[in-house]
């Protein structure tokens, strides 16, 4: 069977994992369990980001090599994704021997697609990035993030043809045959292309000190582009093997602020190499935490591993993939992350409870999956509106509960327990039927409510799934 090919962004590692890298893995993680759930054979690709002076100097303030700086903070983003319930099949590291030489055949097979020029213009430090003159000017010479003024460079350096390949990217975004979800990030961009000038991908090796030797140029290092964006097909063993069994991807998921280099700049250099693009290209909107933008400034940045402290797991999987939107930007607070616990308590984890509660009672044996096709859940699913698929199951636990109310098993074992055994049994199916779907979101709570309802003889858990404290 063919595999269907998912990947993440790869993070910088000059800091801990932060709240923003949550949306990428547990999006990816929500549509690798959904394909598998359809019978698909998922490849899914993590890894981490690792060149660049920003780190170079991070190490160096650290008093470390390098290389043993990138190698921590590498095993604290796994760490951190094994957290979150995620599962990779593959995890790529940049700075990975195989990957440097891949990169550079890349290099070298874009042939002339790649040209040497003279840079003149901005620069911001912080950013690592190029500036152009109107940025510049709105932004009276200063990085808005950084807040430090920008830098004048005059340099060498080689440069993708990007205008090569314009015309047959906009045709393909068009037509949807690479296809960006959502539909306005996909409009956006097309306006965005048309300005789209080639773009930098070396600096001398004078000014990066931790990068890619460029083929053939022992004066110059790569500059992202090829180096990070690369990764997706490095990962697969591209060029020294034929990866058409899982290239091109599914889907690639990434964050709004990178949507436009996956969006123009990679398929430039997947056209230049002449492979297929990507058939899906998702972009997430942004966490921001009390309605403003994450930043260390402000001191509003929130530590996904203390979220996971507060509750555990499912509570976090369970606010980010349904209370965040998963193609707009969402809100963290503290109390709407206590308001959405509560809600888990409430609807799932007392469900639980009570109605294992009434089966002990009445002796209810365990049950088997009864599995039914929800065309409507799928058709979200689909075009990738996980947390609109969520509400549909929740409405569904919320049906359950009302059931519950309604029928009154407790009553009707009184005076008919023949009839309280039928609903009993009737009410265990349909929460077994809804929670094949909860375990794409949920899965450890999942296997809990199938250990529970699948076992000999019903019993409640010892603790309730979700304590109230
Ligand atoms: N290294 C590049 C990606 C290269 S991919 C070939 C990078 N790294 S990053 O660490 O800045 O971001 C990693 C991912 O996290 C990106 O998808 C980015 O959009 C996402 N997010 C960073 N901050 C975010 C939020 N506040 N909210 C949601 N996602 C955010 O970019």
């Amino acid at each position: 069977m063919k595999e269907s090919y998912i990947t993440t962004a790869i993070p910088y590692v000059n800091g801990n994992p932060h709240l923003g890298h949550v949306m990428d893995y547990l999006l990816a993680d929500t549509l690798r369990r959904y394909m598998m759930s359809k019978g698909m054979k998922v490849r899914f690709q993590a890894g981490t980001d690792e060149h660049g002076n920003k780190i170079y100097k991070k190490a160096a303030e650290a008093g470390i090599d390098t290389q043993d700086f990138v190698d921590q903070n590498a095993t604290r983003f796994q760490e951190f994704i094994h957290s979150l319930g995620v599962e990779y099949t593959d995890f790529i590291r940049t700075t990975n021997p195989d990957h440097e030489r891949r990169c550079q055949e890349i290099w070298k097979k874009l042939g002339d697609h790649i040209y040497k020029d003279k840079y003149e213009g901005w620069y911001c430090e912080g950013c690592e990035s190029f500036v152009t003159d109107t940025e510049y000017a709105d932004n009276n010479g200063v990085c808005p993030d950084h807040k430090k003024p920008y830098t004048k460079l005059s340099e060498e350096n080689y440069y993708l043809r990007i205008s090569d390949f314009k015309d047959e990217i906009r045709a393909k975004i068009e037509s949807d045959e690479m296809k960006i979800t959502p539909a306005f990030r996909k409009k956006e961009f097309l306006n965005l292309l048309e300005k789209m000038p080639d773009v930098s991908i070396s600096r001398p090796k004078s000014q990066v000190a931790w990068g890619i030797p460029v083929p053939g140029d022992e004066n110059q290092v790569m500059y992202v582009w090829i180096d990070a964006l690369a990764n997706y097909i490095t990962v697969l063993g591209y060029p020294d093997n034929d990866i058409s069994a899982d290239w091109p991807a599914h889907t690639q998921i990434v964050g709004k602020d990178i949507l436009r280099f996956h969006a123009g700049i990679w398929p430039a250099i997947l056209l230049g190499l002449g492979l297929p693009l990507p058939k899906n290209l998702l972009a997430h909107g942004f966490i921001t935490v009390n309605g403003e933008k994450m930043s260390k400034s402000i001191g509003n940045v929130v530590d996904p591993i203390e979220i996971l402290d507060k509750h555990g797991l499912v509570p976090l999987r369970y606010y980010f993939l349904r209370h965040a939107s998963t193609t707009d930007d969402s809100d963290f607070t503290w109390d709407k992350y206590e308001a959405s616990y509560n809600e888990l308590a409430n609807d799932l984890g007392n469900l639980v409870q009570r109605l294992a509660t009434l089966c002990k009672k009445n002796e209810i044996a365990g049950r088997k999956v009864a599995r039914r096709d929800e065309p409507e859940f799928d058709a979200k699913m689909d075009v990738y509106e996980f947390n609109f698929a969520f509400d549909l199951l929740w409405k569904q636990i919320g049906d359950l509960n009302k059931r519950i109310d309604a029928e009154k098993p407790w009553a009707l074992a009184k005076t008919n327990p023949e009839q309280a055994k039928e609903v009993l049994e009737s009410l265990v199916d349909e929460l077994l039927t809804i929670n094949e779907r909860l375990a794409i979101f949920i899965p450890s709570t999942a296997e809990q409510i199938a250990s529970i309802f699948t076992a000999d003889a019903i019993q409640p858990p010892a603790t309730p799934l979700f304590p109230k404290n």
